[in-house]
């Protein structure tokens, strides 16, 4: 009975949810098409996991769009739209002699694939908008901004993108684009977690995923340690904006410092799965020491979370007042959590049970037990 109920709850809810959105997704594109000059729009990687909610946002704002990949990532996801395949590790004639009004830049990691787009569209593209990272910082035992210290490289020909290059190659990246374009046409926007539907990694997912399972739960740290994360049509909306209104400049992309924690975090999951856990918060060194054990190694045990002390202290400290001033708007993460969960419930049962974060099932069970006999 118990069950029933919640479950109704749940479905009540996140049908509410869906009625809303598509409600307030029809009165803005109403108000939306009086206004907007229509642009022509090259995206490098749209077929991904962000790529779509951009692409989505173009076609609804009333944009032309043209996607360049590869060919490999979800095919066939916009049949209607010009595709142009191409690898951007040398294999970019496709985009040869088109003319774009603005590229976003999805798809860069490498310097040299990014120097040679920038360089074959300068001539013909007004504006470039590159997709970087917060990931580019050297420290974060400090609160970053915009002019904080960047990663560097010792050999800046390496191309392996691994843990340890991907935030100094993708600096580099940056610089190319500046370079190559001008400083005036160039918008680098620098996210932290990327957050909400058709997320692949399951990261944000995890958390609300894993809540909707009900029992024990393990919780890293404390209640209130602090966490940013970006949702990914708000991250896919400023993106736009920027094109639109011609902002150059390098912003980073984040929720508003200091006003989310784990804590709020539980109580979203709990909301919109309309399921109480029994959350069990164990110690930073607990959760790390877990995590190096997992038996699903390169996963992120306690994904988004990171320990309040240490190298990474002031990771989920950033300052994101640029992206704010001139226009950057984030809804609650409470949002962001049920619109993951409405994508979630509409995924094949084979995706469902293949989470890619978190902790395996009998792993937590057994760190549970751990946890309660050591702190009896
Ligand atoms: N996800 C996050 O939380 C996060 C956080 C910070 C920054 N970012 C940045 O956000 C961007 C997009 O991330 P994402 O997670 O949406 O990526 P993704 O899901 O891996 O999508 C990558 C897209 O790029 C295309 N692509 C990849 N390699 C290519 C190549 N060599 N040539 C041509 N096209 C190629 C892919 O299509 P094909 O496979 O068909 O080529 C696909 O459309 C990245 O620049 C990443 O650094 C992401």
């Amino acid at each position: 009975m118990k069950n029933s109920r919640r479950q109704f709850i749940k479905s009540s809810l996140l049908a509410g949810a869906a009625m809303t959105a598509a409600l307030s997704e029809a009165g803005q594109a109403a108000e939306d098409k009086t206004e907007r000059e229509s642009l022509s729009v090259l995206v490098l990687g749209g077929t991904g996991f962000i790529g779509p909610h951009m692409v989505r946002e173009l076609l609804r704002r009333g944009h032309s769009v043209t996607l360049f990949n590869r060919g490999r990532t979800n095919r066939g996801l916009f049949p209607d739209l010009e595709t142009i395949i191409g690898d951007r590790d040398g294999g970019l004639q496709g985009l040869e002699g088109r003319r774009w009004d603005a590229v976003v830049d999805n798809s860069g990691y490498v310097p040299r694939h990014v120097q040679d787009s920038a360089r074959l569209l300068a001539k013909n593209t007004k504006r470039y908008l590159f997709v970087s990272t917060l990931s580019v910082y050297a420290d974060f035992n400090i609160r970053n901004d915009e002019d904080s210290p960047l990663a560097t490289i010792a050999d800046e020909s390496v191309e392996e993108v691994t843990g340890e290059t991907y935030g100094a190659l993708k600096a580099l990246c940056e610089s190319a684009v500046r370079e190559t374009m001008g400083e005036a046409r160039t918008t680098v926007l620098r996210p932290t977690y990327i957050c909400g539907p058709g997320d692949h990694t399951d990261r944000f997912s995890w958390w609300p995923v894993r809540t909707a399972r009900g029992g024990e739960m393990l919780w890293p740290g404390q209640a209130g340690d602090l966490i940013q994360i970006i949702d990914v049509q708000d991250f896919g909306n400023f993106a736009l904006d920027s094109v639109e209104r011609r902002t150059a400049g390098t912003f980073n992309t984040a929720t508003p410092e200091h006003t989310y924690t784990m804590g709020d975090l539980l109580d979203d999951c709990q909301a919109v799965t309309a399921t109480d856990v029994s959350e069990i918060w164990v110690d930073e060194e607990f959760a790390l020491t877990a995590s190096r054990n997992s038996p699903v190694q390169n996963r992120g045990a306690f994904p988004v979370w990171l320990p309040q002390r240490g190298p990474n202290a002031m990771a989920m400290q950033v300052i994101a007042s640029a992206a704010r001033d001139v226009g950057m708007r984030t809804r609650p993460v409470r949002e962001t959590a049920r619109n993951l969960m409405r994508w979630w419930q509409q995924q094949p049962d084979e995706r469902k049970a293949n989470l890619q974060a978190g902790l395996p099932e009998e792993y937590e069970a057994e760190l549970i037990a751990r946890w309660k006999k050591e702190h009896a």
